[in-house]
Parts: structure tokens; C-alpha cells; sequence
């Protein structure tokens, strides 16, 4: 088997020292900094790569990322190299966004690589078992959160859709014609008695879609208590599945993302309602999701060398290294150093980070292209 090396590990946080670092070719780096994978044991490192701005734009991939993802590995496509996806995107369950990223890459990719900004909201349903919930955002919010396990799920579209004149600019939305999807076909009687039940909690699942709907429907459920049309009364818990305030996507400049959905959430809510607005938010750069990509790359070892001395506990992180790589400082850069040991990153120029040397804020251990990332020793 030939041998492996992640090029860029640990240098050092110095402008001078980092300068010097990226002055070596990718290979030069790959043998002062690397980890062997072709010895007896379990590879003494893992990997992370955010989605949007490192592996793809918009549905495209970066330039050399599908080279770098096959190099981890064998030629039989067994994996050779502990790694997931940590992105703050999603919208579609994580088994649909593997079998995407596995036809798009070419590599065979599992559900439990995939770990996205909402894989955290399947903790929380005991809480909403039976609740009604609302769900929020582009692809397949509610189809999410229902296999997740929550009940009594509908995503804002079909919600919205049972409350008449809810959103006064609807007939002027033409855009809405040739939509096939869930806001047209949404069902004439709703599956639940949306006119009594409250709403018990609000998932903003992946980027909103009709953010003027989204923001006019999410007050009124909000401010009311969960029932729009009505007096106002407590607010329901709200959750975002991240926080990003922009995302790099298809267009040259970034586009406003989840985070800044939020802030325009906020800033109106806050002016209708008596009480500020409550709302808990997951994804990068929060250290508990740096914690459970760790402990899934533990497991994920412990399957791929089911004999070696890996059966200790996974609360145990064995790795000496997981490496972050993304495009984002305040997010991937920044979650990656809050997180700690054995957390380092990598920060790529694809994406929301186009500087020349290193972030000045949310300096990267390492500043690099994807397509020098991952270089065969
Ligand atoms: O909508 C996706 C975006 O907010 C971030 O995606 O892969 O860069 O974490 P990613
Ligand atoms: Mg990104």
C-alpha cells in the first residue's frame, strides 16, 4: 500500500513561520509534516471538509477536490482515511446528500460521513415527539425533521398554505408559477388541526427560500404563542441549524446565508413583540458539533479496523490530529481553534476566504488550495 500524508499539518500560527511553510511545494510540506496511514495501526489522523466554498460551488465541484477526496481512498474503493463532511448546509436527509456527493465526487460516500447543520436536531425529539412543528428552508425541511423522528412535522410552505391572505404579496409572486414542488401541491385539508393547535417549535432547517413569506409567517407564529391570526402570547422555542452570515454558492461574491436571515428575523421581531427574541442556534463554529465530528470519526475508524486496538471507548478521541479544512474563517477556522486539541485547520482560497496570507482575525494553521491539501508520499 502506498503511503499517505495530510501535507499540511501543525506549522505554526506565525505570519513568518506560515509565510515560510507555504513557500514549499505541497510535497516538500508533505514530508516535514506527515502522518503515515500505510502502518500496521490506525491512521493517527482524520479529516473534516466543509461542502460549499471547499468541495463544491453551487452543485459544482472546486477544482481538484474530487482528485483530493479519491486519494483517501484505495484503489479496490475501500476508504482508506478517516473522513467526513462537516458543512452547515443541508436541507435533504443525510443518507440523499451522501449517495449526491458519492455521484458528484465519484467515491463511494456513507450517511454517517455526512454530518450537516441540522444533524443535531434529531437530539431533541423527545422534547417534540407530538408536538407540532414547523419546518423552515429550501430542499426537504419537513421530510428531514419527520426522519429524524418528530410526528407532527409540516414545512412553512404547506403551513402557510392553510392560512388564507397570511401572505398579502402571494398573488404578486409569479415566480411561484412552474414550481412543481411542495408549495403548489400542498394539501387542501390539513393533516392536523392547524387552526387550534398551537405550534409547539420552529426548525429553521436549511436557507429560507421565500424570506418575505418566511419572515411575515414566522412573527405571526412567534408572536402569538403558535397560532397566527390570534392574540399574542408566548414564544415558541426556535431553532437555526447554523448561523452563517454569508456562504460562497455559485456567484462570484458570497450570498447572504442562514445567519443573516436570522438578524433580519430578529430585527423585526423584536420591534413587534414585547420580549426579545429567543432562539438557540447549531452548526459551526459551536465546539459541540467539533465534539461529535470527532467522536463519528472514532467510530468510523473502529469500522475500518475492527481488530486493531480501536475497541476502547469512543468517548476516548484517539486521534493525534483531525484536520478542519474550509473556506470560512469565522466559522470553519474559528470552530476548528475554539474546539482545541485535536483539532487543527486548514484554510482554502475557494471560497468566503480569498485573502493572499492568512485571515487576520481567525488566523488558519494553514492556508492552501484544496488541490494541495492532500498529497500521496
Ligand atoms: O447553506 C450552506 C452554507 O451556509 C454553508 O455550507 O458547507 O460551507 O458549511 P458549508
Ligand atoms: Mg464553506
Amino acid at each position: 500500500m502506498r503511503g499517505f500524508g495530510f501535507a499540511l499539518v501543525r506549522t505554526a500560527r506565525s505570519r513568518a513561520e506560515l509565510q515560510t511553510a507555504q513557500r514549499g511545494r505541497p510535497s516538500d510540506l508533505a514530508q516535514r509534516f506527515s502522518h503515515s496511514a500505510a502502518g500496521p495501526g490506525r491512521p493517527s489522523f482524520g479529516i473534516a471538509f466543509d461542502i460549499d466554498g471547499v468541495i463544491l460551488r453551487g452543485r459544482s465541484p472546486i477544482g481538484g477536490a474530487q482528485r483530493a477526496i479519491r486519494r483517501l481512498y484505495s484503489e479496490d474503493g475501500t476508504l482508506k482515511i478517516p473522513f467526513l463532511f462537516l458543512t452547515n448546509g443541508g436541507g435533504v436527509p443525510e443518507h440523499r446528500r451522501a449517495l449526491e456527493l458519492s455521484q458528484l465526487l465519484g467515491v463511494d460516500i456513507s450517511p454517517t460521513q455526512v454530518v450537516l447543520g441540522h444533524s443535531p436536531y434529531r437530539e431533541l425529539v423527545n422534547r417534540f415527539e407530538d408536538d407540532l412543528i414547523v419546518a423552515v428552508g429550501k430542499g426537504e425541511p419537513a421530510i428531514v425533521m419527520s426522519e429524524y423522528g418528530f410526528r407532527k412535522v409540516l414545512s412553512i410552505d404547506e403551513y402557510a398554505s392553510y392560512f388564507k391572505d397570511i401572505d398579502p404579496l402571494a398573488p404578486f409572486k409569479t415566480w411561484k408559477v412552474g414550481q412543481t414542488e411542495s408549495y403548489l401541491s400542498a394539501k387542501v385539508h390539513p393533516s392536523y388541526d392547524v387552526y387550534s393547535e398551537r405550534v409547539k417549535g420552529v426548525f429553521v432547517v436549511s436557507d429560507p427560500v421565500d424570506w418575505g413569506r418566511d419572515l411575515q409567517v414566522l412573527c405571526d407564529i412567534l408572536s402569538t404563542g403558535g397560532l397566527p391570526g390570534t392574540e399574542k402570547g408566548d414564544q415558541p422555542p426556535l431553532y437555526f441549524a447554523a448561523d452563517d452570515l454569508e456562504y460562497q454558492a455559485a456567484f462570484p461574491s458570497e450570498r447572504l446565508g442562514m445567519g443573516a436571515f436570522r438578524i433580519a428575523l430578529e430585527s423585526i421581531f423584536n420591534q413587534i413583540s414585547y420580549h426579545p427574541l429567543k432562539y438557540t442556534s447549531y452548526g459551526k463554529p459551536n465546539p459541540f458539533v467539533f465534539k461529535n465530528a470527532a467522536k463519528i470519526l472514532e467510530k468510523l475508524v473502529m469500522s475500518m479496523y475492527p481488530d486493531s486496538q480501536t475497541l476502547k471507548e469512543v468517548n476516548e478521541c484517539q486521534f493525534s490530529a483531525i484536520y478542519m479544512v474550509g473556506d470560512n474563517p469565522k466559522v470553519d477556522i474559528n470552530g476548528a481553534s475554539k474546539a482545541g486539541h485535536p483539532w487543527s485547520s486548514v484554510l482554502t482560497r475557494t471560497g468566503v476566504f480569498r485573502g493572499k496570507d492568512n485571515d487576520p482575525q481567525f488566523p488558519a494553521d494553514v492556508v492552501c488550495l484544496i488541490s494541495e491539501c492532500i498529497v500521496p508520499l
